[in-house]
């Protein structure tokens, strides 16, 4: 789908893309773990030197208290107690600060003394050392009363105050440094965060620009060529049905073609037939014929003789009744080969002798109806004869028939003609199956040479019928 050399470039930018994003989410997560960390370390330190000023205060008042025993006395123990752990709680943190050293609970703070908070510091320093020098006397003299306890109590307690409300302003002035500081590390990290942020956005606008709008155009490009290529396939497909379509034209004007070549030889064969019948006919009538009449006329002459005898006289009647009766019969073959009476006086004459001559030797009754029929072309005409002659035959010959029904008639457009006999009638299908027998095929064939149909109903015990329209 996609092309490889693009697919593989793509596939290493979002690699490196992916990488990048994954990075800068690293270093963000580790920037703020930092920075939370830092963070609570800022805020314990803030915290630890605000204590800072808180346990001056307290340390000023511990040893106001204890530099006036009329006050404290009640809670002699408590105080001088308290004084104690002031002080060193004060003094150690005092010194953690300063060197950097927080441990609180076990846990160490990182604390982060600039250099102003450094000088800070050396600046407080004398002030703390004598706060914290004079508390200690204090603690000392109260454990261990002196001879000149009470002067000695004021003159640390003297000291002590003057030095305090210095300390203390120089002390809240580290705290609110410390409190900057801190807040300014904030803003640092908000700037790193941002940047990171900032490039993170970046990466991905790249991402979307060179990695997935490329790959989407490719995509579209696919679906378009994939598009335009099914177009081309149904294309090729409709030609290739039009292709189809046109060779299956093709084979059946071939067979069309076929068929008509089939016909005009059929037709050229019957034609050829009938021309041979006619030619047979003619020479029956004109040579055999006309010598047998010859012969007839001779023996006329010769019956005008005497016979000697009776017998004579009989075996020549004899002879002269066989003469008559070949004379007849060949005129019977010469007219079933082909009726000079067809063309010249039309199909419904030669019809009508027809039926005569079968009457005269089958036991068949006819009945023709015919309108007026006019004379038609040739070729029509002897195919309702020869059709006629064969429906006759066969009604003679298979149906044991004794009546015939023949009607012809025609209107505007065809000829009709149908023969009926009322004899056996006889199974169409097996007939059909049965080689052999062209008759029924031969009447077909005449009825279609003309563009006729040619339809043929029989029941058994019912007749047959034969009905045959021609287009005229
Ligand atoms: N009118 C009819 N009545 C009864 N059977 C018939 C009739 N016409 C045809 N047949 C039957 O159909 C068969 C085929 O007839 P046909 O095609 O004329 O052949 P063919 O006369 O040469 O035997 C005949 O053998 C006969 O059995
Ligand atoms: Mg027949």
């Amino acid at each position: 789908m996609l092309d490889n050399q693009l697919f593989n470039r793509l596939t290493r930018l979002y690699i490196i893309a992916l990488s990048g994003v994954a990075l800068l989410s690293v270093i963000g997560q580790l920037l703020i773990q930092i920075f939370l960390n830092s963070l609570l370390d800022d805020s314990h330190v803030v915290n630890v030197a605000g204590r800072q000023r808180m346990l001056s205060q307290r340390l000023s008042k511990t040893a106001v208290l204890l530099c006036n025993p009329k006050i404290f006395q009640a809670d002699a123990e408590y105080y001088s107690q308290d004084i104690k752990e002031i002080i060193f709680l004060w003094e150690s943190s005092h010194y953690a600060l300063k060197n950097r050293d927080l441990k609180t609970d076990g846990r160490t703070f990182k604390v982060r003394n600039s250099a102003k908070i450094d000088s800070m510091f050396q600046a407080i320093e004398p002030l703390f050392k004598v706060v914290l020098t004079n508390a200690k006397t204090i603690e000392k003299l109260i454990e261990k009363p002196n001879k000149n306890q009470q002067k000695l109590l004021q003159s640390s307690l003297n000291q002590i105050l003057i030095s305090d409300k210095t300390f203390l302003k120089k002390m809240d002035k580290i705290v609110t440094q410390y409190d900057l500081e801190s807040t300014e590390r904030v803003e640092v990290t908000k700037k790193i965060e941002m940047f990171l942020f900032t490039f993170l956005f970046l990466i991905l606008i790249l991402e979307g620009a060179f990695i997935f709008r490329p790959i989407a155009n490719n995509i579209r490009l696919v679906i378009n060529k994939l598009t335009n290529s099914e177009r081309n396939l149904r294309q090729a497909n409709d030609e290739l049905v039009k292709t189809q379509e046109a060779l299956v034209q093709a084979t059946e004007e071939k067979y069309k073609l076929q068929l008509a070549e089939e016909k005009v030889r059929a037709a050229s064969l019957m034609e050829g037939q009938e021309g041979e019948r006619k030619r047979l006919a003619a020479d029956l009538h004109d040579g055999i014929g006309q010598m047998l009449t010859g012969l007839r006329l001779h023996s006329e002459k010769v019956k005008s003789f005497d016979f000697t005898n009776a017998k004579q006289a009989k075996s020549f009647n004899e002879l002269q009744h066989l003469i008559q009766e070949t004379i007849e019969a060949t005129r019977t073959v010469s007219f079933s080969l082909a009726p000079s009476v067809l063309s010249d006086f039309g199909v419904v004459p030669a019809i009508r002798i027809l039926t005569e001559q079968v009457s005269k030797v089958k036991n068949m009754t006819f009945n023709i109806h015919t309108e007026n029929i006019n004379r038609l072309p040739e070729a029509i005409e002897t195919c309702l004869y020869r059709i006629t002659q064969e429906a006759i035959h066969n009604a003679t010959k298979y149906a044991k028939a004794d009546f015939i029904n023949i009607q012809l008639s025609e209107n505007e457009q065809f000829i009709n003609l149908i023969v009926l006999d009322n004899g056996e009638g006889f199974d169409l299908k097996s007939v059909k199956n049965k080689m052999g027998g062209s008759g029924l095929k031969n009447m077909q064939a005449r009825a279609e040479l003309l563009n006729g149909t040619f339809k043929i109903q029989s029941k058994i015990g019912k007749g047959t019928s034969i009905k045959i329209e021609i287009p005229k």
